[in-house]
């Protein structure tokens, strides 16, 4: 294997991990209220081709939460399911749209580590609740603990519906050909895959995304996946005028980008993948490295008698129908409660008051 794709924890160094702004008081949200409505036509058993983006809704089957079971006043449903937030299509696959991400699994790249027991308890309890969407990458990875290998000793032989998204290159200066294609090799054998699900092309700085042209990498990729070593291809980390030249280089069935309710420089993104029926995969749904703090969130979580976090994470799902959620934790309460934040529907009212 090349050195210069193991995984690597001098990428940053404990501390380095450059912080969005801190917390950023309520904004308004224009969509929010609108998209709250879809999200219900998209989890209700009513739901039809014409009522969802072609790639978001597909008609019939399946286990659906009807608006019944939900509450039409919004509130929490008793039963703790990823199922509870509902469906949405990434690329050819359809996933719950509360999934999971591990990069807090291993540590990487500061903070607390959980033991490795506990990172395999909660992979198997994510599972168990109905996670069939998890987010990783090879470069997850601190002393010992690596976010693949992890994922494949805990859920090796996968269940059928399982999704795993892994990314490319964010440790990987000049995205060569050459190396995205060692990416893949290591991909493989560390999930123990025949074909990745999705893969990620993660340019930019370490949060911020940079302008720089996404034609080299994306057509290298694009080659990799006619291989056949690649079901669908994702970005990350970009900007809409990334967005827009991919659009003309390859399809691509994700984007990832760091979104929040405090932080929501994306809208315009997020409506652009809405209406292409694209994915949109927030990483720090819940503040990433410092927790999501706005002003009227500890208000509405005390209204439903849940955690700012799971109001954090309910305005995600309201927010548009084409959003997916990753939640990252290494701490098996915060899992319970992060799925459960599926189930948490937010009114009209809350959803005014956050803005
Ligand atoms: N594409 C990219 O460039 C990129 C970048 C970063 C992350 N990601 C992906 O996105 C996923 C999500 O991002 P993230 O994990 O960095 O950020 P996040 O999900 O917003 O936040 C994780 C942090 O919030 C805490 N937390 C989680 N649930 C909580 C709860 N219910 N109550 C209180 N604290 C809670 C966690 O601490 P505890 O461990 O104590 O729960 C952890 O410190 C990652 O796991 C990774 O898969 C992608």
């Amino acid at each position: 294997m090349s050195p210069s794709i193991e995984a690597r924890t001098d990428m940053f160094t404990p501390g380095e991990y450059p912080l969005p702004d801190g917390p950023i008081s309520s904004r308004s949200c224009r969509n929010v209220r609108a998209h709250a409505a879809a999200v219900t036509v998209l989890s209700a058993e009513t739901t039809t081709a014409e009522s969802c983006s072609p790639a978001l809704g597909p008609p019939g089957g399946g286990e659906v939460v009807t608006a019944q079971s939900i509450g039409e006043a919004g509130g929490m449903t008793t039963e703790n399911s990823a199922r509870a937030a509902g469906h949405a299509q990434l690329g050819s696959f359809r996933v719950n749209r509360m999934g999971f991400g591990t990069m807090k699994l291993t540590g990487w790249p500061q903070g607390k580590q959980p033991t490795r027991d506990t990172a395999i308890a909660l992979l198997r309890r994510a599972v168990e609740l109905g996670v069939n969407h998890i987010d990783t990458s090879q470069f997850y990875d601190r002393d010992g603990m690596n976010a693949n290998e992890l994922i494949r000793e805990a859920l090796h032989p996968y269940p059928e519906d399982l999704v795993l998204v892994t990314k490319f290159a964010a440790i990987e200066p000049g995205l060569t050909a050459d190396g995205l294609r060692k990416n893949v090799e290591v991909n493989l054998r560390t999930l123990g895959l025949d074909r990745l699900h999705v893969v990620n092309l993660r340019v930019g700085a370490a949060i911020a995304p940079v302008e720089e042209s996404l034609e080299a990498p994306l057509t290298a990729l694009a080659a990799l996946q006619a291989e056949g070593a690649i079901e669908h291809l994702g970005i990350s980390n970009v900007t809409r005028a990334q967005f827009d030249q991919a659009r003309d280089l390859a399809p691509f069935v994700c984007v990832q980008n760091a979104y929040n309710v405090a932080m929501r420089g994306d809208d315009p993104l997020i409506d652009a993948c809405e209406a292409a029926g694209i994915a949109y995969v927030p990483f720090f749904p819940v503040g990433g490295f410092q927790p999501v703090l706005t002003e009227h969130l500890g208000t509405v979580a005390e209204r439903h008698g849940v955690s700012t976090p799971q109001v954090a994470l309910a305005w995600l799902l309201a927010r548009s129908p084409s959003i997916l959620l990753i939640p990252g934790t290494s701490d098996p309460r915060h899992l319970e409660e992060n799925i459960a934040a599926g189930g948490l529907r937010l009114t009209e009212e809350d959803l005014a008051l956050i803005g």
